[in-house]
C-alpha cells in the first residue's frame, strides 16, 4: 500500500537528485521551495519514501484564476508504475480544491506527458526546450472541470 503525506522541503532532495538531476548539473533546490504557500507531498511504501512532488503558488499568464505549479515530480526508478505519482496528484488536487485553486499547471518533460494526460492534464502551446533537460510541454488542468 502507498501512503501520501506532506513532507518537508529537505525530504524531497534525495529523490530529486537521483531521478531528476542524474548527470544534469542543475540545482535540485528550487526557488519557492520554502515559500509560505508551497507544500510538498511524498509517497511512502511501508516506511520508504519512493516519490516526491512539490506544489507552488505560481501564476502562468496563459491561464485564468488562482493557480499552482507542480515542480519536481519524481518516483524512484524501481518503484515507478505502482501508482505513487497518480496518488500524489489525486491528493494535491484535493488539497488545492480546498484552497480554492482553479488551475493546476506544470512544465512537463516529453516522457511524462502521457502520465499527466492520464491524470486529466492537457498540453498547452508548442513544445519548448529546457537547456540540459530536453523538450517540454506546458500542461494544465482546471480543477473545477
Ligand atoms: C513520470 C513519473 C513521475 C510517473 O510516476 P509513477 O509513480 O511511475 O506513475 P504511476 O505509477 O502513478 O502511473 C500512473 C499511470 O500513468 C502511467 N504512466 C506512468 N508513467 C508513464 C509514462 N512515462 N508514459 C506513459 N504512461 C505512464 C502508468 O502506467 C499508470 O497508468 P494506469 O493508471 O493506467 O495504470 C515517473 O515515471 C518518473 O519519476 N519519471 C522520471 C522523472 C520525470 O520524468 N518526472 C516528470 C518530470 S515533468
Amino acid at each position: 500500500m502507498i501512503r501520501i503525506v506532506k513532507i518537508e522541503t529537505k525530504d524531497t532532495y534525495a529523490i530529486r537528485k537521483e531521478v531528476l538531476r542524474k548527470n544534469i548539473p542543475l540545482p535540485f533546490m528550487f526557488n519557492g521551495d520554502d515559500a509560505i504557500d508551497t507544500f510538498h507531498l511524498g509517497a511512502f511504501k511501508k516506511d520508504k519514501l519512493i516519490a516526491v512532488s512539490s506544489y507552488m503558488k505560481v501564476e502562468n499568464k496563459n491561464f485564468k484564476g488562482n493557480q499552482y505549479q507542480l515542480r519536481g515530480m519524481a518516483t524512484l526508478e524501481n518503484f515507478q508504475g505502482l501508482g505513487a505519482g497518480k496518488l500524489m496528484l489525486i491528493e494535491a488536487f484535493k488539497i488545492l480544491k480546498e484552497l480554492n485553486i482553479e488551475c493546476f499547471w506544470c512544465n512537463a518533460r516529453l516522457i511524462a506527458v502521457k502520465f499527466y494526460e492520464k491524470q486529466g492534464l492537457s498540453t498547452f502551446g508548442e513544445k519548448f526546450d529546457v537547456k540540459l533537460i530536453g523538450e517540454h510541454y506546458v500542461m494544465y488542468k482546471y480543477l473545477n472541470e
